[in-house]
């Protein structure tokens, strides 16, 4: 809290509000009393600026491309961790030394298996079933499978066991969704793999076709899933804080929060960019067309994969997977036309007043679509990538939610009403 105070005027009495101030300085109107002081709420659909919780984990500064986990560079974490350490931080505050690192390894290989009974449910669901709703479906019932998983083992030193069982086992899920919707032999995990190198065992290998795992896939894959892990308040993560808020389990939380991340103005929009890419290669490349039309007021369309709530700036993230695009495409000799799309409609909106003053530059999902097509992986498990990257950070909220007296108050945001004020009741054979 610091020593300064805002003054709201409303009806001719002045209202002194608190002001909180961040550790790096960015200050907030603490306007919890105004309703009881002075009957106002405050109006702010979509939450555009207004924080709901205090948290140490994520600090992101949008007008500057700066994003860091627990006060760690995004660009070193992505150079020199593997996604595993980066989960531990995020969850334990610290990197974990040598021996921690090691135990995480050994509770991943040895929660890797899921349980039988679950496989039956992979049969059920239609053959086209969305993975994103396999997902969401099979970690929620994670909670009757493994009731024990779902209990804070100890809620003030960590959840590293909860943890390791929930990454391994929805790699798992991820993993058996796909061979499944390929109607192909499920390839369990293996003790002597590490976390990516598994999944992308279990996803590509064939009892006729063993598959070969590149070093380099493996390397990107990490980095994917590390600049993923945690993006602060955004949709899927507020939605798990909100639904954790109301003493829901970490599983069903999770499962809440695949569902947000599922959409595509959320983590859906990986997919709809290689949509929207796919539609501009088959249209001659008629970059003036899809401009034209996400330029248009009267028009709803607009470029995916461009604009962010809090990036004001380029995406550090897309920053360093565009650079990974780059090194996959040119080290494995792959050439992906819908690459050279991008890059002419990056280039092209990047000359252009209407996204230039509307601030609008390549999102994360910009070219991570064209990593996972080179990986092999299909375009309908673009968004469950995601959601395996951003499984930590889930966690990490939920868990520090739970850990703070303030924040853990259910969530129960105010409306302002729109509606009848009050009519008389009439019955139904005298309306007419
Ligand atoms: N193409 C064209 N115009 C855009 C785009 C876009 N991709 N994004 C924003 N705009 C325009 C809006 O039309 C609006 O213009 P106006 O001021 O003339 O009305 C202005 O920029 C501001 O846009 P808002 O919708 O108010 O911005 P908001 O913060 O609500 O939305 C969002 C952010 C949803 C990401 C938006 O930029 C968008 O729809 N982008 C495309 C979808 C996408 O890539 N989503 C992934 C985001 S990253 C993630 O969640 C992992």
């Amino acid at each position: 809290m610091s020593n300064q105070t805002a003054q709201v005027h409303l009806d001719g009495q002045i209202y002194e509000l608190p002001i909180v101030e961040s550790t790096t300085g960015e200050r907030a109107i603490d306007i919890r009393s105004l309703l009881r002081l002075s009957g106002h709420t405050t109006y702010d659909s979509g939450f555009m600026n207004t924080a709901s919780c205090e948290s140490g984990i994520t600090y992101l500064d949008g007008n500057n491309g700066i994003l860091r986990y627990r006060g760690y560079d995004i660009e070193d974490l992505a150079e020199n961790c593997v996604f595993i350490e980066v989960a531990y931080l995020l969850i334990n505050g610290e990197l974990p030394d040598h021996e921690e690192l090691e135990k995480f390894k050994y509770d991943m290989i040895r929660y890797a298996l899921i349980h039988e009974d679950m496989i039956h449910f992979f049969d059920h669901f239609p053959p086209n079933a969305s993975p994103m709703s396999i997902l969401s479906t099979m970690t929620g019932s994670l909670h009757d499978f493994y009731p024990e998983m779902d209990l804070e083992e100890d809620p003030y030193g960590g959840m590293t066991t909860t943890t390791a069982r929930l990454l391994s086992k929805i790699r798992t899920i991820a993993a058996f969704s796909y061979k499944k919707s390929m109607g192909l032999p499920l390839v369990y995990p293996r003790a002597d793999l590490n976390y990516c190198s598994n999944f992308l065992n279990m996803m590509f290998d064939r009892p006729n076709m063993p598959y070969k795992i590149e070093p380099l896939m493996v390397s990107a894959l990490n980095k994917l899933l590390i600049l993923h892990a945690d993006h602060e308040q955004n949709c899927s993560t507020s939605t798990v804080r909100l639904v954790g808020s109301a003493g829901v389990r970490l599983y069903p939380s999770i499962s809440a929060g695949i569902s947000a991340l599922w959409g595509p103005l959320h983590g859906g929009a990986n997919v709809a960019v290689i949509r929207m890419l796919e539609l501009i290669y088959a249209d001659d490349c008629d970059f003036d067309k899809y401009i034209g039309m996400a330029k248009d007021p009267d028009n709803p369309y607009r470029l995916t994969g461009f604009g962010h709530r809090v990036y004001k700036t380029y995406d550090p993230r897309a920053k360093i997977i565009k650079a990974a695009t780059h090194d996959i495409l040119s080290q494995l000799n792959i050439s992906d036309p819908l690459l050279d799309i991008a890059q002419e409609l990056e280039y092209r909106v990047q000359k252009d007043d209407y996204f230039i003053s509307r601030n609008l530059y390549p999102n994360v999902d910009f070219y991570s679509g064209i990593i996972y097509r080179a990986m092999g992986i299909p375009t309908n498990m673009f968004t469950v990538m995601f959601a395996l990257g951003r499984l930590p950070g889930w966690i990490a909220h939920w868990q520090e939610m739970h850990m703070d007296k303030e924040s853990s108050r259910i969530g129960r945001p105010r409306q302002v009403y729109n509606g009848i004020v009050k009519r008389p009741f009439v019955p139904v054979g005298q309306r007419g």
